[in-house]
């Protein structure tokens, strides 16, 4: 049985800041965010959207009514969760108007969290081949104002259908996959912002990924050669720059040139969107897919994932014929060209915003937000969403909590 990626969505917010323009507030040479990490635009996430209200903005673009009834699994890879009980998968389910027969849940591993859930998406499916897993990966990453890793912030979602007989990627044969506990990015759960050590995270990385190639290639016997395309988690672009060119050598020069100018592509929207942790890998995914009409069908793709803390795995899917119908580049393009543009002092006020702790209420204003789910507030502890497409408002208010 293949299975694979039937629908791919994508949502990002509406604001972004620009990178030159934040280079020169922070006193740092523009190429440096712009060359030297490889970043043009990082969206901002406004209080009107969380990793919920995004989520659920990049589901609704790819479900129709089958999928609805069909979803019997919603698997929600994040970090940057909101509850740390509750599963945002729930949240989504109730704001799609899923099946009630389905389960929901969240999957955590720093940026690999979707590829968790790809991972059991597919067992899943082999057990039931008729259902449909939602696997979704949705972040905002931050890491706080003036700091090392704020030019690698970002905010945004992907969402997947997975399921047999799949319109746009098979996954292929075996995986690499590894653990090891290493400290080079964590966020305690008291903590709004990312510690991280930048230098050993960027080697460990690397590190990942040459270990992941080497046990691939033990298991499967491909070479460098056998692969179109490799798409990377990308916390910057120029990191999974980085990472290929430390295996390129085993390859010919036509493979350089090939599967650097590919990367090159999948980099596209990461370029203007930064880091949205648990959905890079599948966003840079959808770039390539999107953005190089040359992809034949058949073509391989590698895909490394790669959680700090960390886990990496690498695996590989082949496109399916006819995979280009099933994407949604007109869509992707007006959701990038209309975004709107705030500046450094504005970004800052929205990055300090935070949402009530004390259980008073707060209503937002969501008419300021273009997209459809949006958070409108919160109230005795518990976040108010509106889906505007549908009319559904999920007022849970937590009334009848005793504190
Ligand atoms: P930094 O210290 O600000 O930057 O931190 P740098 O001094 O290392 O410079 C960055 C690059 O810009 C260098 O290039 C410079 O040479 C170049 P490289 O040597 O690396 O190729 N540069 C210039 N280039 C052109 N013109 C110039 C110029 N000046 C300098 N004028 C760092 C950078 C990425 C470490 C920091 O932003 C950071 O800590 N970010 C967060 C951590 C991160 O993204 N790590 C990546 C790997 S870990 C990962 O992917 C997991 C993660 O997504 C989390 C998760 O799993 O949940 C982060």
């Amino acid at each position: 049985m293949e299975i694979g990626i039937d629908k791919i969505g994508f949502y990002t917010p509406h604001l972004y800041v620009d990178m030159n323009k934040l280079a020169y507030e922070r006193n740092v040479e523009p190429e440096k965010f712009t060359i030297g990490i490889g970043q043009e635009k990082m969206a901002i996430a406004p209080l009107t959207q969380d990793p919920v209200t995004m989520a659920a903005n990049a589901a609704l673009e790819i479900l129709d009514e089958e999928d609805k009834e069909k979803i019997d699994f919603v698997l929600f890879g994040t970090e940057s969760g909101i509850d740390q009980s509750k599963s945002a998968a729930v949240y989504v389910h109730r704001l799609l108007g899923l099946n009630a027969q389905a389960r929901a849940v969240e999957v955590k591993q720093a940026c690999y969290g979707a590829t968790a859930a790809i991972q059991m998406a597919k067992g899943h499916i082999a057990l039931n081949p008729e259902s449909r897993v939602l696997v979704l990966g949705s972040d905002i990453a931050r890491y706080g104002l003036n700091t090392g890793g704020e030019a690698t912030q970002g905010a945004g979602a992907i969402a997947m259908v997975v399921s047999k007989d799949p319109s746009i990627m098979v996954f292929e044969g075996p995986s690499a996959y590894l653990t090891d506990d290493v400290m080079d990015f964590w966020r305690p759960a008291y903590s709004g912002e990312a510690f991280v050590d930048g230098k050993l995270s960027n080697e460990q990385y690397i590190a990942f990924f040459s270990r992941a190639w080497d046990q691939y290639k033990a298991k499967t016997g491909l070479e460098l050669a056998d692969f179109d395309a490799f798409s990377f988690h990308l916390p910057y672009t120029k990191m999974g720059k980085k990472a290929l060119k430390a295996v390129l050598d085993e390859g010919s020069e036509a493979d350089s040139e090939r599967l650097l100018a590919n990367h090159q592509i999948g980099a596209i929207y990461n370029r203007n969107v930064g880091n949205i942790y648990t959905a890079s890998l599948y966003l840079s995914l959808l770039s390539l897919l999107e953005q190089n009409e040359d992809l034949q069908d058949g073509s391989r793709i590698g895909l490394f994932s790669y959680g700090s803390g960390a886990v990496g795995e690498l695996f590989a899917g082949r496109l399916k014929n006819g995979y280009r119908e099933h994407l949604h580049v007109e869509r992707h393009r007006e959701l990038f060209a209309t975004r709107k543009e705030v500046t450094v002092s504005e970004y800052e006020e929205i990055f300090q915003e935070t949402l009530p702790t004390d259980g008073s209420r707060l209503e937002l204003d969501i008419h300021q937000d273009p997209a459809n789910v949006c958070l409108s507030g919160i109230e005795g502890h518990a976040r108010q969403y509106v889906n505007k497409a549908s009319g559904i408002r999920e007022e849970k208010v937590a009334a009848h909590v005793e504190r």
